[in-house]
């Protein structure tokens, strides 16, 4: 491994700018993979560790390297790893500032990371590694919402075709890259989809699964999710996108079948609290979300809708994180029932231009995933 020099686009504390500097070339552990990094996804996530680490990940320890999308190519493997060989092309869900793993050898934004097998799926040859990098954490978030016992406890997807459970779930986001995987996941495990998006957005969550789709700024879209919903069987709700929580909790209110809402985000939107000087924002912006987060727990309990918070790299947990990167992932990659989606929006290529192309994810995108080739 000596030829191979790594760099990372380091985060040496809090709220600091990114900077790319060496990195140790960490050899793969039990379990561990060595993989060569040829694109990295970004994540709204990404830009809220940077600025507000303090806050959502206390426990990360410094410097740090972020990032949680990752596709390349396996450089070596550690003792006890039988699924991959070098040479191998892989994506996987990259862990450095995760709770139980927190190392800066697992954060994506470097040129050699460590990957966990069981957070890895070899990827078709016909797919490139920058349509592989939108997969992981969108997987991993939608998967932890949907099948994980303590959140909507679905039935788990199959690669191969399932009988349709006749139960339906609304997905609210269908078009973000947590949404696209959602539809996706939940179609495999035998349920209908029905979603929310923008109008220019139906067709594409409708090729990915969803049956019908509804404008999400429209002032009457609950009024119309309930009237459509309400001869159905609902198996819950998963609401993405800032402040959907609300929505959800008013649909599902009005639905038959299991009241339950698991939510992937905030009450408010949190990504653009500024790096520096985030006094001002603070004052301003922690009152409303806790008041945000009181007032969803509030019309929770009012309804009669259980909430659940998502992390996405809960199935990790448990036997759900293998059964989805180890056993469904790959062949319904290969298959074509799961399709790599949002497509990628190449936004630089190399580690110097992640900042900037986190700033262009800031700035919002529409069904399509800030890629970074390396
Ligand atoms: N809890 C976790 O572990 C976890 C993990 C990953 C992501 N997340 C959160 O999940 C959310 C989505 O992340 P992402 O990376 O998938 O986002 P993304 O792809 O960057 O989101 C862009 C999309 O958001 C849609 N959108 C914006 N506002 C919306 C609304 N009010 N209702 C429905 N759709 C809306 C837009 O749809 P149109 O273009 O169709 O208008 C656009 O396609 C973020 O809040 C993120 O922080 C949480």
């Amino acid at each position: 491994m000596s030829q191979h020099a790594n760099q990372a686009a380091w985060l040496q504390a809090r709220s600091h700018p990114l900077t790319v500097a060496a990195a140790p070339l960490t050899p793969p552990g039990p379990g561990e993979l060595l993989i060569r990094n040829r694109a990295i996804a970004l994540n709204p996530f990404d830009g809220i560790v940077q600025t507000l680490g303090g806050l959502v990940t206390p426990w990360v320890r410094y410097p740090a390297i972020l990032g949680s999308d990752v596709a390349g190519e396996v450089v070596s493997v550690g003792p006890s790893v039988t699924r991959f060989q070098p040479g191998d092309r892989v994506l996987g869900l990259a862990r450095g500032i995760d709770k139980l793993a927190n190392r800066a050898a697992e954060g994506a934004f470097q040129n050699y990371v460590i990957l966990r097998q069981e957070a890895t799926t070899r990827m078709p040859d016909t797919m490139t590694f920058e349509q592989a990098a939108v997969l992981p954490l969108a997987v991993a978030t939608a998967a932890s919402g949907l099948f994980l016992d303590d959140q909507l406890g679905l039935q788990q997807p199959s690669a191969e075709r399932v009988a349709p459970t006749g139960k339906t779930v609304l997905v609210w986001g269908g078009s973000t890259s947590v949404g696209s995987a959602a539809i996706q996941l939940a179609a495999c495990a035998g349920y209908e989809v029905v979603t929310t998006a923008s109008p220019r957005n139906f067709e594409y969550v409708r090729q990915l699964g969803a049956s019908l789709a509804f404008d999400y700024n429209d002032v009457e879209v609950v009024a119309k999710l309930v009237s459509v919903l309400a001869d159905r069987e609902m198996a819950g709700a998963l609401a993405i996108a800032a402040n959907s929580g609300a929505q959800c909790i008013d649909v599902m209110s009005r639905c038959r079948g299991r009241r339950i809402v698991a939510m992937a985000s905030s009450p408010l939107p949190i990504d653009d609290a500024p790096l520096t000087g985030q006094f001002l924002w603070k004052l301003t912006h922690l009152p409303r979300l806790a008041a945000g987060f009181a007032g969803l727990a509030l019309r929770a309990r009012l309804k009669g809708v259980a909430t659940r918070p998502i992390w996405g790299t809960d199935l990790l947990k448990g036997p759900l994180g293998r059964a989805i990167f180890q056993d469904f992932l790959g062949p319904a990659l290969a298959q074509g029932r799961v399709v790599p989606a949002p497509a990628p929006l190449v936004a630089g290529h190399a580690l110097q231009d992640i900042p900037e192309a986190l700033a262009l994810l800031r700035r919002g995108v529409s069904a399509s995933k800030v890629v970074v080739s390396i």
